[in-house]
């Protein structure tokens, strides 16, 4: 019944974890990770028998409401999911007056927060269960939406909407490749690979962006915000922002004739502030299961659709080299769940610099389940870190034209 933080704060001592290696912000029944293990399962089911046996949107209700749905509430989901895709139409001045560079992360993250504007009407700080199931439907609905109309607009193509016999993911992948002049059909392969790559996004408990995602909402700023924050701490490349940063990367060791040695021993040079991305994780010291999981998934895909992507074959002898290594043996650095993912992306035509907003798309399950569960704890308070000043102790105030 002693609730140690405000034991110590009363105390007046402050403990001191830079970066959180060891700090548990929370306690949570969504996702269980064990790292040495290689372990990771949602609400207790594995997600190894998650991706074989569900689909995404029956993932998300069981992140989100905690249990997988009967029938009858799988069935209510996808349609209110399904109901809520129109987006204002006013919205769609904003993507016009980006630039056709703009990075999709930029516009998904503005366009989230923009969302807020349009539904007032959700924004209470408390909820009732219907207002909070409202929020959420829509939020699943639109930001799929919202991703593809980025995309659209970095390759100048007009806007499509979803179909309504069309599942969610399958959707998303109508939204993307339809155009006035070409007949698209969700080819199934791809559409399942899509579904398990969503499943294995969809949590990873306390990150960088599920964190950012509890701290934004703590102050009581509306899930509209606290997503679009939790985006932009996605977009960093030590954390999703990786899965774009590995496939650059690999294309350079090809150019560079795939001299493996030449990267590894920069990622080793501690002058040199590059890292193998896609290796090391803060918590798995193990393969990271849904890298496992997704180089299978790899593997059949290129297989399936008669791809002959070299850059697979990069990847592959270079996590050969770098776990033959004695500095990644010591420090336990594996592949991790962006090492595989942007060659799936490649396969199925995403664009190099839509691979981070696929992260966002499969983590915003997660992302929602946690906020929920969050301003459900009764007692929760605003999340406020303390520190440890190492400033300049008190001084006198210096006027400008004495200062030297
Ligand atoms: N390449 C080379 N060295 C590495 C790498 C890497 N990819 N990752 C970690 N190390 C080294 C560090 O230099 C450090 O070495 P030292 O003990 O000699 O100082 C040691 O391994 C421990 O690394 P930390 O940085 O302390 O580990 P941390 O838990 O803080 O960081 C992170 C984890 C950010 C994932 C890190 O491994 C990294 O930068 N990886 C590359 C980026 C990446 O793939 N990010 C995606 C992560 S998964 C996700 O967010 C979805």
């Amino acid at each position: 019944g002693i609730d140690i933080s405000k034991l110590f704060a009363s105390t007046g001592y402050v403990t001191l974890d830079p970066s959180y290696g060891n700090t548990g912000s929370c306690k949570s029944a969504i996702t269980y990770i064990d790292g040495d293990q290689g372990i990771l399962r949602y609400r207790g089911y594995d997600i190894a028998e998650l991706c074989e046996k569900s689909t995404f949107m029956e993932v998300s209700y069981l992140l989100v409401y905690g249990e997988l749905p009967t029938p009858e509430q799988f069935t209510r989901f996808k349609d209110k999911v399904q109901h809520h895709s129109l987006i204002h139409e006013d919205m769609k001045s904003f993507f016009t007056a980006y630039p056709g560079h703009a990075h999709p992360m930029a516009i998904l993250s503005a366009m989230v927060c923009s969302l807020s504007v349009y539904h007032p009407e959700l924004l209470k700080s408390d909820p009732t269960p219907k207002e909070m199931s409202q929020t959420i439907t829509r939020l699943l609905s639109k930001v799929r939406v919202l991703a593809a109309f980025a995309y659209k607009r970095s390759v100048g193509e007009a806007f499509v909407y979803t179909k309504p016999k069309l599942d969610y993911v399958a959707n998303f992948l109508h939204m993307m490749f339809t155009n006035p002049v070409e007949d698209y059909e969700v080819d199934e392969v791809i559409r399942k690979a899509l579904d398990v790559l969503f499943i294995i996004h969809a949590d990873h408990e306390q990150n960088c962006s599920t964190s950012t995602v509890r701290m934004v909402g703590s102050s009581k700023a509306n899930l509209f915000a606290a997503i679009s924050a939790g985006i932009c701490a996605l977009w960093g490349p030590l954390h999703g922002g990786a899965n774009q940063m590995v496939i650059e990367m690999l294309e350079d060791i090809a150019k560079d004739g795939c001299n493996y040695k030449k990267y590894i021993d920069k990622a080793k040079d501690k002058n040199d502030p590059f890292r193998l991305m896609g290796f090391g994780h803060r918590v798995y010291k193990n393969y990271d299961p849904r890298a496992q999981i997704i180089k299978k998934h790899c593997d059949e895909l290129l297989d399936q659709l008669g791809i002959n992507d070299p850059i697979l074959e990069i990847a592959k002898g270079l996590e050969e080299a770098a776990l033959t290594d004695p500095y990644f043996i010591e420090r336990k650095l594996y592949p991790n769940v962006d090492f595989y993912s942007g060659i799936v992306y490649r396969a199925m035509g995403i664009p190099t610099n839509m691979f981070t907003v696929m992260f966002a798309l499969g983590r915003l399950p997660g992302w929602i389940a946690h906020w929920k569960e969050m301003i459900e704890e009764p007692g929760t308070r605003i999340a406020r870190p303390r520190q440890i000043y190492v400033g300049s102790p008190q001084r006198a105030y210096v006027p400008i034209n004495r200062r030297r």
